[in-house]
């Protein structure tokens, strides 16, 4: 079974305080977008588990995600699974690629054994494998709380274009939430107006509440992301941000054609650059 694992957007990212094991309390408006990798499942009757991981350096084995993800699926049936990935989110980016890639071996192997478990359940089990996984089972655009398991539906981001380009930094995410604990003030996203703007269907208003709080924290790297963002806000972009742990960079335009001559203008500095729209949940065909 061939599957798509689409990336995903935090269109706002705010940090409430620590959770007392290890984690963070988080408060982000995610939104899926429509491109990703694409992921090939297929069940072993031998109980053996193994993973093509699309590029050389992320893990081939049981620390990979998709391949946790499966081993938990599949826990107590005698299966195994055999899984590729053809990387196209980049990596160590903040787009979820890793969580993805987990959440579309749940769905896929969910119809491969006819086992039909619901949405949330799948997502149930994703938040046992990352904290992006289940986001990643249900897609769309969703309200992030908890250490990002707790989902709520949102009304769907107007349609727009996103150009997403990635500079060639890439950010511990446990370092980002290290420096987040020493701050002991910071800005916080207008979540609340973010919420009431998705409501609206008001695209401006979404876009000019793009805020992620580790911006705050970068040191030295926050001068890139700091040029990103105004070279694509220059373009046309309606609100622009850096998505997770970073280090990637999105832009939301009205304008396609503005998309457009960003996305190329961009393309020629920075290797990593796309042009895409949001996906609405349901898991749209690309
Ligand atoms: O859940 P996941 O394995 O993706 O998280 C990776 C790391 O990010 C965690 O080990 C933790 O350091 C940090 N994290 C956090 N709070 C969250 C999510 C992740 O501190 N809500």
């Amino acid at each position: 079974m061939i599957v798509t694992a689409h990336a995903k957007l935090n269109l706002s990212l705010d940090v409430l305080g620590q959770t007392g094991d290890g984690y963070h309390q988080l408060r982000s408006v995610m939104q899926t977008v429509a491109f990703g990798d694409t992921v090939e499942v297929d069940l072993t009757e031998d109980g053996s588990f193994s993973i093509d991981p699309g590029q050389r350096y992320l893990p081939a084995d049981g620390r990979n995600l998709a391949v946790k993800a499966a081993k938990l699926f599949l826990e107590g049936t005698g299966l195994g699974a055999a899984i590729s990935v053809e990387k196209r989110t980049p990596v160590c980016a903040g787009m979820g690629g890793g969580s993805a890639d987990a959440a579309a071996v749940l769905r896929a192997l969910n119809d491969l054994t006819g086992r039909g478990l619901s949405l949330e359940q799948l997502a149930a089990l994703g938040a046992q494998v990352g904290s992006d996984v289940p986001f990643c089972v249900m897609e769309g655009t969703a309200l992030a709380e908890g250490r990002g398991e707790k989902l709520t539906a949102l009304s769907p981001l107007p349609d727009c274009a996103i150009v997403v380009c990635k500079p060639a930094f890439s950010i511990s995410t446990p370092e980002l939430f290290a420096k987040i604990d020493r701050r002991r003030s910071r800005l916080h996203p207008d979540t609340a107006g973010m919420l009431s703007a998705l409501e609206a269907g008001d695209l401006a208003g979404v876009a000019r509440r793009c805020y992620n709080v580790f911006e705050d924290v970068l040191g030295r790297r926050r001068g890139d992301v700091t040029a990103l963002r105004s070279a694509l806000a220059e373009r046309g972009a309606l609100g622009t941000a850096m998505t997770g742990s970073g280090s990637a960079v999105f832009g939301l335009f009205a304008s396609e054609s503005d998309a457009k001559d960003a996305w190329q203008a961009l393309s020629a500095q920075y290797e990593e650059c796309f042009l895409t729209r949001p996906l609405p949940g349901g898991g749209q065909p690309m």
